[in-house]
């Protein structure tokens, strides 16, 4: 059952294998292959309604606010709809303005982090339009959002996020390409991207499989006391979730930086002793990224590369190749083995994997 180990050593180790199967279970009735485009039948919105927001703005905590980072850009990229992502916890202390042309995206595995609960409440009081992208059914969050998008990933034990944040990430491509084919995305990419999600469960089952690879990569690194998470545009959310996950289980400071800005400061950290674990998706930025690598070498700097690209020889110190399934999409798939880095390296500095200090799994207080 989802509450026993079922022989894993702890619940992040199953989580972490449970995720094709969750990831399933986000699809399963959502890919419409008629028309090309994705069905949520917890969203009751008319095509006309779709089409009426002119801005898409994505809350919640932690490592949901990073999995709203992803799905912000999936909602640009894919509908051309300026969208951003903001902490839930700024977002309910501020005074922000509520945009009656907006539609608010609020964000929990729980559905019972205090934070959200409170900018959720506080869009429906100014009347904002939010829907909720919630794993547990009848929890508070849930309750408060109207309409939204159930995970469908289990229950999630471990303190530290794996499962539920993929699933967040494939509903975000769900709801991206939703809102895309009401508007300008072709039926031509509509069905290669429908395709590309419904081969996720597969490609991420055989990064799963690919874990002994990673953990002898983390041993490699587990001297490091600090390392930075680089990534630009489609890997920066990835980078951002990968350096929090590390902190979160290892204990080890890790910092995430865009790429292009580590020249702006930075870099003046970068020598032998400062990894630096680069996402790099196979995209038209990928010469962009190399160029980013080629300065943290030259400096000493040690680099893992997360890729699905193939990278001069040399460059990296080492990489954890990622398949592919569309560029879109490939963010989802970059942040898996980062989770499996994080694990290893907490493994091997022998951490309480499934309970960190300090921490709990949902956060229901100021
Ligand atoms: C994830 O690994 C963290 N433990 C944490 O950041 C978490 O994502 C955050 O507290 C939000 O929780 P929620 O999704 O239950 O709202």
């Amino acid at each position: 059952s989802a509450y026993e180990l079922d022989g894993h050593p702890d619940f992040m180790h199953k989580e972490i294998r449970e995720q094709p199967e969750a990831v399933r279970r986000a699809l399963r009735g959502r890919l419409d292959e008629r028309f090309n485009t994705a069905h949520l039948g917890g969203l009751r919105m008319e095509p006309r309604r779709l089409r009426e927001f002119s801005r898409v703005k994505f809350l919640g905590c932690g490592s949901a606010y990073y999995a709203g980072q992803l799905g912000a850009n999936l909602v640009e990229e894919l509908a051309r709809i300026p969208a951003d992502a903001e902490p839930a916890s700024e977002f309910r202390y501020r005074n922000p303005v509520v945009d009656p042309h907006a539609l608010y995206v609020a964000i929990s595995q729980s559905g019972e982090t205090a934070d959200t609960l409170a900018a959720v409440q506080e869009l429906r009081r100014k009347g904002g339009e939010v829907i909720g992208v919630v794993n547990a059914v009848g929890s508070a969050i849930a309750r408060e959002c109207e309409q939204g998008i159930f995970l469908h990933a289990g229950p999630e034990v471990s303190v530290a996020s794996t499962k539920a944040v993929t699933s967040m990430n494939v509903s975000f491509a769900l709801l991206a390409t939703l809102l895309g084919r009401v508007r300008d995305l072709s039926t031509a990419d509509g069905k290669r991207l429908v395709s590309g999600l419904r081969a996720l469960p597969d490609r991420i089952a055989e990064l799963v499989a690919m874990d002994e690879r990673i953990a002898a990569v983390a041993n490699r690194f587990a001297e490091a006391s600090h390392m930075f998470f680089i990534g630009r545009v489609r890997g920066w959310p990835v980078a951002r979730e990968g350096a929090q996950k590390l902190k979160e289980i290892s204990y080890i400071h890790a910092e995430a930086y865009q790429a292009a800005e580590l020249k702006h400061g930075p870099l003046a950290l970068i020598d032998r002793g400062m990894p630096s674990v680069v996402v790099v998706p196979d995209d038209e930025l990928l010469a962009k990224n190399i160029g980013t690598m080629e300065q943290i070498k030259a400096r000493g700097g040690p680099i893992i590369a997360i890729t699905g690209a193939r990278l001069p020889d040399g460059l990296a110190d080492a990489v954890l190749p990622v398949p592919s399934v569309e560029p879109e999409l490939d963010p989802i798939l970059l942040g898996i083995p980062l989770q499996q880095f994080a694990y290893h390296l907490a493994k091997v500095l022998g951490r309480d994997i499934d309970k960190p200090r300090n921490l709990a799994k949902s956060v229901t207080v100021e």
